[in-house]
C-alpha cells in the first residue's frame, strides 16, 4: 500500500485499511495466518504505524480529525485480531480433544499381588483353620523367659546353640522362633487351646541359599484331655494332603527339642522324584518339612497347667521351606531381593 501526506489520502487509507482489514481477517483458518496478519497491520513497521507516523507531517488542522480516526482503526484492527485468535485456539483446543489415535499401544494397568511368601503361609493358615484350629499371634520382641526358659530350654542348655539370637538392649531379644506363642497363650486361657500361630522370627545366621537373618514360621498347637500323638500324626497327615496332594507319603523321624516329649520331624515324599531320588532331595527320596511332638511336662509345670489331666501335641514349620518345596526355589535369598521378575511369577 502506499502512502501519500494529505489528510484526505489517509483517510482513505485508513478506510481502505479498516475494510481490508476486516475481509481478510474473516477467512483466516489457522493461527499462523493470523499472525502474518498482526505483522501486517500492527507491528512496529506494520501498516497502520506507517499511518501514524505519517500524522506527524499534516497540518494541525488535519491532525486531530485524522488521528482520531487512525486511532479508531487501529482499535478496530486490534479487536479483529484478538477476536481471530480466541476463536481459533478455541477450536483447535476441541479438535485436539476430540482427535483419537487407534493405533497408538494401550496403557498397561500394573496389578500388585501378594508376595508368595505370605500366598503360601495364608494357605497354611487356611488348612489348619479348617481343622478347628484358632489363628493367634505373638510379639516379634521377647524375653529370654518366653523364648528359651518356660520352652525348657535353660541359660546352659546345648540346644540354645542350635538358635544364634540377636539380643537387644534390656534383656529383649528378637523371638528366634514362634513357640514363645504356645507360652503366652497358655499363660492367659485354659484348655482346650487349639492354636495356629504364625509370624516372622529372626536368627543371627550367616546369609546364604539356606538360610536368612529372617523369616517365617507357623507353630500349630494343641492342648485338651486325652490328645496323643495319633492325633498329630493325623492333623499333619491331612494338612500334607490338603497341601502338597493326596499321594504325598509321610514319614515321622524320632528327633529331639526340648520343649516336647517324644519329638518327631516330620519328612514327606519327595515331590518332584516321587520317592525315587533327585537332587532336591539329595538323592534320600524325602523332604523335612516340621518339628513335632508331644508337649513337654516341664513347659506344662512352667504355664501351671496340669499334666496329669492335660496332654498337647505341638508342632512348626518354615514357611519359607514349604514354598520353597512348592515351588521349587532354590535359593532362600530370592523372598527378600524384592525383585519384579521372581515376585511376578506367583
Ligand atoms: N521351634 C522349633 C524351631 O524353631 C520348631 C518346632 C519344633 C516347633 C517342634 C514345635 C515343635 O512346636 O513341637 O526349630
Amino acid at each position: 500500500m502506499s502512502i501519500n501526506l494529505t489528510g484526505e489520502s489517509l483517510i482513505d487509507q485508513l478506510k481502505k485499511v479498516e475494510e481490508q482489514a476486516e475481509s481478510e481477517c474473516r477467512n483466516f483458518t489457522s493461527l499462523s495466518e493470523l499472525e502474518d496478519f498482526r505483522i501486517k497491520y500492527l507491528a512496529r513497521k506494520g501498516v497502520l504505524a506507517e499511518i501514524f507516523e505519517n500524522l506527524k507531517s499534516l497540518s494541525s488542522e488535519e491532525k486531530p480529525q485524522v488521528g482520531k480516526l487512525a486511532n479508531q482503526v487501529k482499535l478496530k484492527v486490534e479487536g479483529l485480531f484478538e477476536r481471530k485468535q480466541q476463536e481459533l485456539k478455541s477450536q483447535d483446543s476441541k479438535r485436539g480433544q476430540q482427535f483419537l489415535d487407534y493405533t497408538l499401544p494401550g496403557q498397561k494397568n500394573w496389578k500388585g499381588g501378594l508376595h508368595p511368601l505370605t500366598q503360601v503361609g495364608r494357605e497354611i493358615v487356611d488348612i489348619f483353620y479348617g481343622m478347628g484350629f484358632e489363628v493367634v499371634y505373638g510379639p516379634e520382641i521377647e524375653t529370654d523367659y518366653y523364648n528359651f526358659e518356660a520352652l525348657n530350654i535353660p541359660k546352659d542348655h546345648p540346644a540354645r546353640d542350635m538358635q544364634d539370637t540377636f539380643y537387644l538392649p534390656d534383656a529383649w531379644l528378637l523371638r528366634t522362633h514362634t513357640s514363645p506363642v504356645q507360652i503366652r497363650t497358655f499363660e492367659k486361657r485354659k484348655p482346650p487351646v487349639k492354636i495356629i500361630a504364625p509370624g516372622r522370627v529372626y536368627r543371627h545366621e550367616s546369609i546364604n541359599v539356606r538360610s536368612y537373618c529372617v523369616f517365617h514360621q507357623v507353630e500349630g498347637f494343641y492342648v485338651d484331655t486325652k490328645v496323643s500323638f495319633a492325633n498329630l500324626k493325623g492333623v499333619l497327615t491331612s494338612f500334607v494332603n490338603q497341601f502338597f496332594g493326596k499321594d504325598v507319603k509321610l514319614r515321622f523321624r524320632s528327633s529331639y527339642f526340648p520343649f516336647t516329649e517324644p519329638s518327631a520331624e516330620v519328612d514327606i515324599s519327595c515331590i518332584l522324584c516321587q520317592g525315587k531320588g533327585c537332587s532336591l532331595c539329595k538323592q534320600q527320596g524325602w523332604l523335612e518339612i516340621l518339628g513335632c511332638g508331644m508337649i513337654h511336662p516341664e513347659v506344662f509345670k512352667n504355664v501351671k497347667y496340669d499334666y496329669e489331666k492335660f496332654s498337647g501335641y505341638a508342632f512348626g514349620m518354615g514357611i519359607e521351606r514349604i514354598c520353597m518345596l512348592k515351588y521349587g526355589i532354590d535359593d532362600i535369598r530370592l523372598f527378600y531381593e524384592n525383585d519384579l521378575k521372581f515376585l511376578k511369577q506367583f
